[in-house]
This record gives structure tokens, C-alpha cells and sequence, in this order.
């Protein structure tokens, strides 16, 4: 007897090493249930694949009348022989022994045989991964988790972990969650930090750059891949208080370089889903987003365009479209802007770089005139903004000067500003926000649908 998960690779691992030896036991959920004059199928999923197998079950069985009535949801644990099916649905198909019904699930399981919305969906976030969509989402999610790490560990990327808890603000965009053991004091609506656990006001990390850059500046290219933390009240479908980011940082590597390896990445991730998730992807070809394969691509088969900032605002100004927000130089790009630059003007994955200073973090590295900082953002249809990246500034004097201008105080950066003081060099990275590229991969529009359990303003549930 075998136990065995009913994907399609590990039947053909199983009878490829067996000849004789083709008892078999799966354990999963009963999806259908289906009878007929001889006998009953049972449609069983263990969640290993997309497609289910096909169960057939002879009425002298033991418990058979009770098997017959079994109900969609319970959980069963199935002996049997695996042979040729004799149906055209499948190519094999299991005849029980016998079939346990380790717990019968009520009939007021949700998730019957029918179409649900992706909003009633959220709403049992915790039975969802049952759903052949959200079952094929989440085994896509850990597929390409699995990508990334193959990706830079093909190239020699060393993985670190960054803290969660941190006391500084990479993006100072003050977007934070305040991490305390103390109680709020109503009267000043803060808390006093100097008897907190840390003594000093603490926060969940927004970025993992600062780390990466010490990192990178002795171990060379670096990458972390972790949750990330902002408390931004935009109540959008592609922002999350909770997300991951995956941010490489290269040592003796400028924002050219950086823009190279954006765009590898990107296409080699598009490319694993396509080849090694084929029937867990073809759930979103087919039913979610028809154009989302021909998306996919095209990003593919193009060179991304690389736009300085100027350029990108005057496209805007002079296109006839209707925006909402203005586009003056010196505004920061927003979704309909950066939709508009890749899905309409230029139909294939953007990217704008040479930002004004004004408009990102302190780190970014000046631009020799002065105004405009060495950033890149990569831009894709459906999307807008996959990626924030930059070349740093590596010369002590200009970040220093940086930071006084953003008020930021040089006595909370003392370690940062020293892997400037001690052997400091060119080094750039960027972010790549993870359930925004499950969106480009999977066509799925809310990000609370390609994350387990979403948490978004006001939405803590689970
Ligand atoms: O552009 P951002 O803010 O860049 C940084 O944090 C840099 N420190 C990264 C680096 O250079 N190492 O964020 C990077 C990406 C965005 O392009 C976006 O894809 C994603 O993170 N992102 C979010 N994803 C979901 N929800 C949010 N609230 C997000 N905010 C940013
Ligand atoms: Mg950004």
C-alpha cells in the first residue's frame, strides 16, 4: 500500500517504479459525489493539484450505503487499486477497498457546488484554499516563492533576513506601525517610550533596504524575502498593511545594472508560472482574466522601455487622456499615470527613472544636476508600479546632506552613515512587492485575493 498524493507526476513516479504494486491510499476531500446504476464516484481532492481523482466505489462495499450519501467537504481516507480509467475524463481513476469517512461535513457547508464571489470569498478567507481558484492561487504563491529563491540563488545571492522590528523609517514616509508593551495614554494619545521594552520608539519594518546595504557592502549581492509593514490608510486594491517584498542589494552595481536585473527577474518569474504551473495557471486563463496569458506574453517577447521621469510627465501632458490627478514636473506618478504609460503609449512593462529629489527617500544617490536622484520604478500593465528601486547614495557628504534636508536625525543613522566612512561603494537594489506580481500573474484584481489572510484598513478578521 502507497500512500499518495493524486497529482499527475507523482502517478507517473509511482507506476513508472512498480509494476505489480499499484494499492493505493490517498487522503483528502470529497469535492462531487456522483451515482449511477453499478456504482458510486467519488470526486477526491487532497489539495496536491488542481485536478480532482475520480473514485469508484462498488455497492458491495461494506459501508456502502453510508458511503453513497457521504457529503461534499468530508474528509475520507481511501484504499484502493490504481487503474486505467474506463471514463474519458481521466486517464486513471481508483477502485476502493475502502473508503473511511473520517469526519461527514454538515450540509451547511459553504462551499457547495457553485460560483461564489471573490467578495463572499473573503468573508470565509478560511475555507477559500478549498476552492479550485483559491487552492490554485495559493499553490502558485508558494510555486513562485519557491522561483525566486532558484533565481538568485542561480546567480549567487546571499538570502538575508532582515528584522521585522525596527527603530528607523526607510521610506520616511512615517507610514509605521508602532510596536509597544505599553499601554496608550488617552491624555496624549502617545506612548511614552522611555520605560517601553526598547526604550526608544520602535516600529514593523517597511523595508528591509537599510540591512540589505550593510549586508551587500560584505557579502556582495544580497536579497531578502519577508513581510513588510505600512499603515497607508489607502483603502486600494493594490495596497495591504501586510505584505512581502523581495529586495536585492548589489554591491559595485549601478542603477543600469539594477534596471537589468529588475527586468531578468521579472521575466523569469513570468516564465516559471507559465511552464511549471501550467493547470493551476490555466484556472486564471480560463476563467479569470482571458487576456491575462497574452499579457504575460508580451512582456515576454519585449524589451521593457526605459523613460527618464521628464520624458514620462511630457508623454502625459500631451496625451488626450483625462487624468485625474495632475502631472506637472515635480508630482509623483499615480496608478492611472503609470497604467496609462505602460498599458496605453508604450504597451509593454515601463520603466521611469531620474525622478525629482523632492519626491523619494533620503538614500536615493543626487544625479549630477542636482535635481534629480538615480531611482528606477518598473511599471506593468494591470498593475502600475511592481517595482521602487534605486542606485544609493554611496558619498558621505552628499547623504548627509540629504538627510538634513529631510530632517532626518544623523545620531539614529550612526551605523548606516558608517558603511560610508568604512570602504563605501557604488550599490543599488530595488523592492519588488510579492502579491503585486501574483496579480500580474494571475489576473486576480484585489490584492486581498492573493494574499492568505489580507489585512487591510479596518479588516483584521482571521
Ligand atoms: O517603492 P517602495 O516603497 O520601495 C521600497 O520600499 C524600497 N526600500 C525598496 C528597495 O529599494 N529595496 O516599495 C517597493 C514595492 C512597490 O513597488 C510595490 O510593488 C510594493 O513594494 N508595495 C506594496 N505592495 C502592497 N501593499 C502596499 N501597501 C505596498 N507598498 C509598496
Ligand atoms: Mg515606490
Amino acid at each position: 500500500m502507497v500512500k499518495f498524493k493524486h497529482q499527475r507526476s507523482k502517478i507517473d513516479a509511482l507506476l513508472s517504479s512498480t509494476t505489480s504494486q499499484t494499492k493505493v491510499m490517498i487522503t483528502g476531500w470529497l469535492k462531487t459525489r456522483r451515482i449511477s446504476k453499478e456504482c458510486c464516484f467519488l470526486e477526491m481532492n487532497d489539495g496536491s493539484c488542481l485536478a480532482n481523482i475520480q473514485v469508484v466505489v462498488d455497492p458491495n462495499l461494506d459501508n456502502y450505503s453510508m458511503v453513497s450519501k457521504v457529503t461534499n467537504g468530508s474528509a475520507l481516507v481511501i484504499q484502493g487499486d490504481l487503474v486505467p480509467s474506463k471514463g474519458k475524463e481521466q486517464q486513471w481513476e481508483i477502485m476502493a477497498h475502502g473508503v473511511e469517512v473520517i469526519h461527514l461535513a454538515p450540509e451547511t457547508y459553504p462551499l457547495q457546488k457553485k460560483r461564489h464571489t471573490d467578495e463572499f470569498l473573503r468573508t470565509i478567507a478560511h475555507l477559500r484554499p478549498r476552492t479550485n481558484k483559491y487552492g490554485a492561487m495559493f499553490r502558485i504563491r508558494s510555486a513562485i516563492s519557491y522561483a525566486i529563491h532558484s533565481f538568485f540563488n542561480e546567480k549567487g545571492f546571499c538570502y538575508l533576513h532582515t528584522p521585522i522590528i525596527t527603530s528607523s523609517d526607510c521610506e520616511g514616509a512615517g507610514q509605521m506601525f508602532q510596536v509597544t508593551t505599553l499601554s496608550f495614554d488617552n491624555s496624549t494619545h502617545h506612548v511614552k517610550n522611555d520605560n517601553d521594552f526598547f526604550g526608544k520608539t520602535v516600529n514593523l519594518t517597511v523595508s528591509g533596504q537599510l540591512s540589505a546595504e550593510m549586508f551587500a557592502l560584505a557579502l556582495g549581492d544580497v536579497y531578502t524575502f519577508g513581510p513588510t509593514f505600512r499603515a497607508e490608510n489607502s483603502n486600494t486594491r493594490r495596497h495591504a498593511a501586510e505584505f512581502w517584498m523581495i529586495e536585492p542589494e548589489m554591491a559595485f552595481c549601478d542603477i543600469n545594472e539594477c534596471m537589468n536585473l529588475a527586468e531578468e527577474f521579472i521575466t523569469y518569474l513570468i516564465h516559471y508560472a507559465l511552464t511549471k504551473c501550467k493547470s493551476d495557471m490555466s484556472v486564471f486563463i480560463q476563467y479569470v482574466d482571458p487576456t491575462v496569458e497574452s499579457t504575460l506574453n508580451q512582456i515576454l517577447s519585449s524589451d521593457f522601455e526605459r523613460i527618464p521621469y521628464t520624458e514620462a510627465i511630457d508623454i502625459l501632458n500631451h496625451s488626450k487622456e483625462q487624468f485625474e490627478y495632475k502631472t506637472d514636473y515635480g508630482q509623483d506618478l499615480q496608478t492611472e499615470h503609470e497604467r496609462y504609460l505602460t498599458e496605453v503609449h508604450f504597451k509593454k512593462p515601463v520603466i521611469v527613472y531620474n525622478y525629482p529629489e523632492s519626491i523619494k527617500p533620503f538614500y536615493m544617490r543626487l544625479n549630477n544636476d542636482g535635481k534629480t536622484v538615480a531611482a528606477m520604478d518598473v511599471l506593468v500593465p494591470r498593475i502600475g508600479e511592481l517595482i521602487g528601486g534605486s542606485q544609493r547614495e554611496e558619498r558621505l557628504d552628499v547623504l548627509l546632506q540629504r538627510m538634513e534636508k529631510f530632517g532626518i536625525p544623523q545620531e539614529n543613522y550612526w551605523w548606516y552613515l558608517d558603511s560610508r566612512r568604512y570602504g563605501s561603494v557604488p550599490h543599488s537594489g530595488f523592492g519588488l512587492g510579492f502579491e503585486r506580481l501574483l496579480m500580474l500573474l494571475t489576473g486576480i484584481n484585489n490584492i486581498r485575493d492573493v494574499i492568505p489572510f489580507p489585512r487591510t484598513p479596518g479588516a483584521i478578521e482571521f
